[in-house]
């Protein structure tokens, strides 16, 4: 059979006096009525509420709760394990237009009629601006379930091309033999969806332990799809302290694969204990994630400045940097220098900085307290760093909300800890070479790249793009050229990096879904 086509959604724009902004407006005072809203744990399609709160504050405004979520404990882990277990095989023998008709008709009423509560729910207590939200809530989760089914059939049609006379050979792909865990983060909604979505689709069974950042839209989501019918069990909702919940689901022998976006030092963490726990488990589990990064913008002399200033701001600062993909050092030769400055200190003092809910600001807070200690300490050592000069911004204000503005850094020393180190904020680093250095730059921007997961080059010349190409081969998963090193679509740019960046398993491709299969090889003679 064939899926009805699949396209990527169309944003809206939410000019003003449009529908758009009058239902987003509505959605948004709803949420803020309703404050702070209960977040029930969800196992076999059961709400539990239990005597422990986790809350989640709105960044922008830190004294209101927007959401309370109960907290799973090791028993409701232990029985949420047991329920999936329970649910595998009859979700297993679903056949996958079945599965796929599900996932279809959450994207669309992600689409349609919970677009402006997942929208409102991600600026709320995401921080998200209403066009970052639209980008995430909206389009990329939309696409991730359209998408998904597009590639899911792909594979299942893959089969051996050669038989011997009397021989029929086949494949068939098989969930994995257990359960998926799925650890998402706070920062996309898409991708918090996307982490248990997948792993089910392929006909595996799920438990998912959403951040305490996004409760709100994550909850949303799991609405979602149990309208669109995922059976009770298939994926199990499970807030709660990230230490009890992992310490019981990686002693369990049915632990069959991490799928996780998060933290460098967490997923390490989690892989060793994996790793010393390997007897336990009935096959060896398959660890899938996406970690941190330092992103680039590599910049030749012959690169056209109004662009790369333009790119550069809103990859750096959009979503107040918080996106993995946002860029964080960039290469800038001298003979550009001063243009680049000029223009890039006019675009910076257009920024405005605060509330989500105030269409005209670009950025909002950062999403909480650690996070903005964190940024911070950063611009605190490098106002004091000999090397380092603040050209704009490197100011921060906690008293209502999170906020840091945006930040500009320029370091004579291209292995500052500014520029080496991810910070997750609204801070650029610039270190500014000279233009007939290019080619031991691109060694440099290599050397320095611990994390590899998006970078850009910005040049009009061939020879220069295509030495970057070659010379930064391993320092991303995504590679852009003469673009920002954000905005990944899906259908179009599979996302994901190596080194500490992750597994490159690439969200919204193939690659990721094979991750949670299983082949069987089957020879009949007949
Ligand atoms: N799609 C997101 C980006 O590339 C993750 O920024």
């Amino acid at each position: 059979f064939s899926l009805p086509e699949t396209l990527n959604e169309p944003m809206r724009n939410f000019e003003p006096g449009s529908s758009d902004r009058a239902n987003l407006i509505a959605a948004l005072n709803e949420f803020k009525a309703q404050a702070p809203i209960e977040i029930p744990i969800l196992v076999n399609g059961e709400k539990i509420h239990t005597g422990k709160i986790q809350e989640q504050r709105i960044p922008s405004d830190h004294q209101t709760i927007l959401a309370k979520a109960y907290e799973a404990d090791s028993s409701i882990v232990k029985k949420a394990i047991e329920g999936a277990l329970a649910v595998k095989s009859t979700w297993e023998a679903y056949p996958f237009n079945e599965r796929s008709t599900i996932f279809l008709k959450a994207a669309d009423l992600a689409a349609g009629k919970y677009r402006f509560k997942l929208l409102a729910a991600t600026m709320l207590g995401q921080g998200k601006n209403t066009w970052q939200a639209e980008i995430d809530s909206a389009a990329e989760l939309i696409d991730f379930w359209r998408f998904n089914n597009k590639y899911a059939h792909e594979i299942y049609q893959q089969q051996p091309s050669k038989n011997a006379p009397g021989v029929w050979n086949r494949v068939e792909y098989r969930p994995l033999e257990g359960f998926v865990y799925a650890i998402t983060p706070f920062n996309f909604t898409a991708i918090a969806g996307n982490l248990p979505s997948a792993p089910a689709l392929m006909g595996n069974v799920v438990l998912w332990k959403p951040s305490p950042s996004s409760l709100l839209s994550n909850w949303v989501i799991m609405e979602i799809l149990r309208e669109a019918g995922l059976p009770d069990g298939v994926i199990q909702f499970i807030p709660g302290p990230a230490e009890e919940i992992t310490d019981v689901i990686l002693k369990s022998p049915d632990f069959a694969s991490l799928h996780f976006t998060g933290s460098t030092f967490v997923f390490k963490h989690l892989w060793k204990t994996i790793g010393n726990n390997i007897d336990t488990y009935k096959s060896y589990p398959r660890i899938v994630g996406e970690t941190g990064g330092k992103n680039f913008h590599m910049v030749h002399k012959s690169a056209d400045v109004p662009n790369v200033v333009n790119q550069t701001i809103r990859s750096a600062f959009e979503y107040q940097g918080q996106k993995c993909s946002a860029c964080s050092r960039a290469y800038i030769p001298d003979t550009l220098w001063d243009e680049f400055r000029e223009l890039l200190l006019q675009q910076h003092s257009k920024i405005n900085v605060g509330s989500p809910e105030d269409f005209s600001n670009f950025m909002g807070a950062v999403i909480h307290e650690a996070s903005f200690e964190k940024i911070k300490g950063y611009i605190d050592w490098a106002a004091k760093d000999a090397d380092s000069e603040i050209i704009a911004g490197g100011t921060y204000d906690k008293s209502k909300g999170y906020f840091v503005q945006p930040t500009i850094i320029v370091t004579k020393n291209p292995k500052s800890r500014t520029m080496v180190e991810e910070i997750f904020g609204p801070v650029l680093t610039i270190y500014v070479y000279k233009a007939d250095e290019y080619e031991k730059v691109l060694d440099l921007v290599n050397e320095t790249s611990s994390y590899a997961l998006t970078g850009s080059i910005f040049a009009q010349s061939r020879s220069a793009i295509m030495l970057a190409g070659s010379k930064l081969r391993h320092a991303s998963g995504n590679f852009y050229i003469n673009d920002k090193s954000t905005g990944a679509i899906v259908g179009q740019q599979p996302f994901g990096g190596s080194r500490s960046s992750g597994t490159n398993d690439k969200g919204g491709s193939a690659t990721l879904l094979y991750r949670f299969t299983s082949m069987r090889t089957i020879k009949e003679n007949f």
